[in-house]
């Protein structure tokens, strides 16, 4: 039985229960985080506390993160988590509880605050070389994808839609334009140029984008974030997403069609090859200063 945190205390899974009237259940009215830790060590935690931080101010829900950085730190260690190679930890903050009206409660509320944690398990070389695939979906989310908001129903319908497509992922697609994925940040190589969409409110500002494109300027690799086109996307040299829980991830075919050599692509690789290194980097020195 795992433990996770809920409102201030380390309890086991059993134990986490959520009043009905919470409004992170009757209106999704809430946020969440994803973060990494490679051996014990969290990857750009910081990153991940902003993100949430500004999640929170969009939605006028007063809470201030920075205290769990520390829970990140105990649920590793409540969990056995601390030598695992990686793990994740997910938080949600929701409003709070109230009776179920859709305007904010007028008497404040204490934001229900509940994080768990567990291993994740890099997908073995062999798959990674064989690549992966995907679905495009009509992208019909709201217009503000850059707060990392708990209702994710639109992205769990896309998804959904990818795997019983018997596919990998999904590729948002809206007026013409690839957006992201349902859990990623998509990119293409395109005259061996990486371009990737914007950080506009139409997607998640990705942590593991921004780093891949801190890696790409490392290497010298020209990059464009602008908007990508479905026809550029079908003559891409390579397709890949980034996330979280994707890393970098070579897509070898949209719709059944072809990318590039039907192959993972030399930046996708050259690009996974240095993120792994990155972060172990990252995350050792880290650890070293602990
Ligand atoms: N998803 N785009 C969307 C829509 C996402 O939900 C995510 C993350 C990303 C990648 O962001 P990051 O690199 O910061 O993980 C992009 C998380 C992992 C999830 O929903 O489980």
């Amino acid at each position: 039985m795992s433990t996770v945190y809920l409102n201030g205390e380390l309890i086991p899974k059993e134990r986490a229960l959520v009043p009905v009237d919470d409004r992170g259940f009757l209106f999704a009215d809430g946020i969440y985080e994803v973060s990494p830790a490679y051996g014990g060590s969290f990857f750009r935690l910081e990153r991940h506390l902003d993100r949430m931080r500004r999640g929170l101010a969009a939605l006028s829900i007063d809470f201030d993160p920075a205290p769990l950085a520390a829970v990140h730190r105990e649920l590793l260690a409540a969990n056995q988590l601390e030598d695992e190679p990686i793990s994740i930890v997910y938080v949600q903050i929701t409003r709070g509880v109230a009776p179920r009206a859709h305007a904010f409660p007028t008497t404040p509320t204490k934001p229900t605050v509940y994080a768990f944690a567990k291993e994740f398990k890099r997908a073995p070389s062999e798959v990674w070389d064989k690549g992966y695939t995907a679905t495009t979906v009509p992208d019909r989310r709201w217009a503000r994808c850059d707060i990392k908001a708990i209702a994710l129903l639109p992205n769990c319908l896309a998804q959904q839609a990818a795997v019983a497509a018997g596919t990998h992922d999904a590729v948002f697609v809206r007026d013409g334009i690839a957006i992201e994925g349902a859990l990623n940040n998509f990119f293409a190589v395109i005259d061996g140029t990486v371009v990737t969409h914007p950080a506009t409110n139409q997607i998640l500002h990705g942590i593991t984008r921004e780093y891949v494109l801190e890696l790409c300027h490392d290497l010298g690799l020209p990059v464009e974030e602008r908007p990508i086109q479905l026809e550029e996307m079908w003559e891409a040299d390579e397709a890949f997403f980034t996330g979280t829980t994707t890393e970098v991830r070579p897509t070898v075919t949209i719709d059944g069609r072809a990318i590039g050599g039907g192959k993972p692509g030399p930046i996708a690789r050259k690009l996974m090859d240095a993120f792994v290194a990155g972060v172990e980097r990252e995350t050792s020195r880290k650890a070293a200063r602990v």
